[in-house]
């Protein structure tokens, strides 16, 4: 309860402290902007990053499917097919270029027939809350869902619970163009055209979920499915071949290492009955086991904390390659972080098997450094899957019946579009530190591209919460005229888009002055930045 007291001394005291708040408030310091000199040397042209690092992960896990994707024919939410509208259009807007589907631990539970035709049968989702699994969003509704987005397939094959037969089956139901029973099949269900299926995952986790396999187990079942598992597709016979993904590391111990060992010294002596394009690495932000962070309400030494524990991505990246450069120095097998981001404890009051968590400022400059780090590693990391993509872990988008959130996650990923496909090119700079106790991180973290129609593109992540940075940036060989782009901040680090409060933390336009030649940028703690060079 308030006092309120009207005397004339304290209300001369009250006016004396607001004129003292006004006038000394306003000069409060505000801290210096450190001063990074940073270059590009376009000369030095590197490998192309690849548009699917910006990969996305949909399990049938909690409302990642049902709820966020499906809401079925009936639904008063506006719905194509049963496929939400809004979170198609949301998701276009990001140019997602493949979604890695069903699962996830689930794979290895699916049996693909349960989910198509007329009648679908109920099941369980034992791994993930024990709930009814009722089939109603399966491979056609999958396929659909891709095509609305436009986005490709990558599917994970049950190597753990099903048999070679099936899932042989299941591409060919998907894949094959001649009147087999099974494509005749998938033309009753509603498509006479075959599927493209650009992506087939070889199991997953089989070191653990998966059917805790040893290596030299996983490696006789994989090359079983490598060898039988076909797309019949005539359209990816000779171009757009369907590139299979074995069970990878998943993480940096011994144990991992020998995983990755064993994998690629088996694919360098692979006969021409078996191959691998990719090898999965799954590596998620998470510091200690289980998932105990909070995802909101923290404060700066968690945040700090958890990016020096992201960053890891990077080692243990450099770690993996370099096993594989051993036995594939001509880097045809890629890494595939086909499970990435940040887990942490689930929101208070919801089901913990359904792996929800709230998604904040930190986690949109974590997905940044993630993301340049895949660039930097783009000669071999060539894809990479965000988990997960709707309502899971670190999630785009958040739903709740009708209503619907972007997170700033979202935000990175719609930032960084440019970067799909285009040419990384090396960026030289003094990265300076933040430290916060007795964790000390890169202040800044930048990489730069050029796209398919010659422009040039920068991301810049000021790390610092509390202090702007100014960069003077040179970009040789280029006369640069203006800089223009968006800028991600919020007030907080564990700012959050709400459903009451969708836009706390959005993309702001920003454009920068060029003096002498050199980009004058300046950044905002805790921050994002993607700007195009304009010449
Ligand atoms: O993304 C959640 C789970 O994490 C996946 O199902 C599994 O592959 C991993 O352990």
């Amino acid at each position: 309860m308030e006092d309120f007291d009207y005397s004339p001394h304290s209300m001369m005291r009250k006016r004396f402290l607001a004129l003292f708040f006004m006038f000394f408030g306003a000069m409060a310091p505000v801290a210096p902007a450190q001063n990074v000199q940073l270059s590009v040397d376009v000369s030095r042209v590197g490998a192309k990053i690849d548009r699917n690092i910006f990969g996305q992960f949909a399990e049938h896990l909690g409302h990642g499917i049902y709820d966020g994707i499906w809401v079925g024919l009936d639904s008063s939410i506006p719905n194509t097919r049963g496929i939400r509208n809004d979170v198609v259009g949301a998701l276009k807007a990001i140019k997602v270029p493949n979604v890695r589907w069903p699962g996830g631990c689930f794979a290895d539970e699916y049996h693909w027939r349960k989910g198509i035709g007329p009648q679908r049968a109920v099941t369980l989702n034992p791994n993930w809350g024990g709930v009814i699994e009722p089939n109603t969003f399966g491979t056609d509704e999958f396929m659909d869902f891709l095509d609305q987005i436009g986005a490709e397939a990558y599917v994970s094959a049950n190597i753990g619970s099903g048999t070679p037969q099936e899932a042989a089956e299941w591409l060919e139901y998907m894949t094959a163009a001649q009147p087999t029973t099974l494509a005749k099949e998938r033309a009753a269900n509603g498509h006479a055209a075959p599927y493209k299926v650009g992506y087939l995952g070889l199991g997953n986790e089989s070191w653990d979920c998966g059917g805790n396999m040893t290596p030299d187990y996983y490696l006789d079942k994989m090359k079983i499915y490598s060898r039988f598992v076909r797309n019949f597709n005539p359209a990816q016979q000779e171009k757009q071949q369907m590139r299979k993904i074995a069970v990878g590391p998943g993480g940096g111990e011994p144990r991992w290492t020998e995983w990755t060992e064993a994998i690629m010294k088996a694919y360098q002596q692979h006969s021409w009955s078996w191959d691998i394009n990719g090898l999965s690495l799954h590596n998620y932000t998470v510091v200690k086991w289980p998932p105990a962070y909070a995802s909101t309400g923290f404060g700066e030494t968690e945040y700090a904390q958890i990016l020096k524990s992201t960053l890891e991505m990077d080692s243990l990246i450099a770690k993996h390659s370099a096993i594989m450069d051993r036995y594939d120095p001509q880097k045809k097998v890629a890494l595939v972080v086909d499970e990435w981001g940040a887990w942490y404890a689930p929101l208070p009051g919801s089901n913990p098997g359904f792996l929800v968590q709230q998604n904040s400022l930190r986690d949109a400059i974590l997905a940044a450094l993630n993301v340049n780090i895949f660039a930097r590693h783009a000669d071999r990391v060539r894809m990479a899957n965000i988990a997960q993509m709707i309502n899971v872990l670190q999630a785009m988008i958040m739903t709740d019946g009708e209503k619907m959130v972007l997170t700033p996650t979202y935000y990175v990923f719609k930032m960084y579009r440019p970067f799909q496909d285009a040419t990384f090119l090396p960026v030289t700079f003094d990265a300076g530190t933040y430290t916060r106790g007795d964790i000390t991180l890169p202040r800044v973290d930048a990489i730069a591209a050029r796209d398919a129609v010659g422009q040039l593109w920068l991301a810049i992540t000021n790390l610092d919460p509390n202090q702007p940075t100014e960069i003077e940036a040179t970009i040789s060989g280029v006369r640069a005229r203006a800089v223009v782009g968006e800028m991600l901040t919020a007030p907080k680090v564990d700012s959050v888009n709400s459903f009451d409060a969708p836009r706390a933390v959005v993309p702001k336009a920003v454009s920068f002055a060029v003096e002498g030649g050199k980009l004058m940028l300046k950044l905002e703690p805790k921050s994002v930045t993607v700007v195009s060079i304009e010449q």
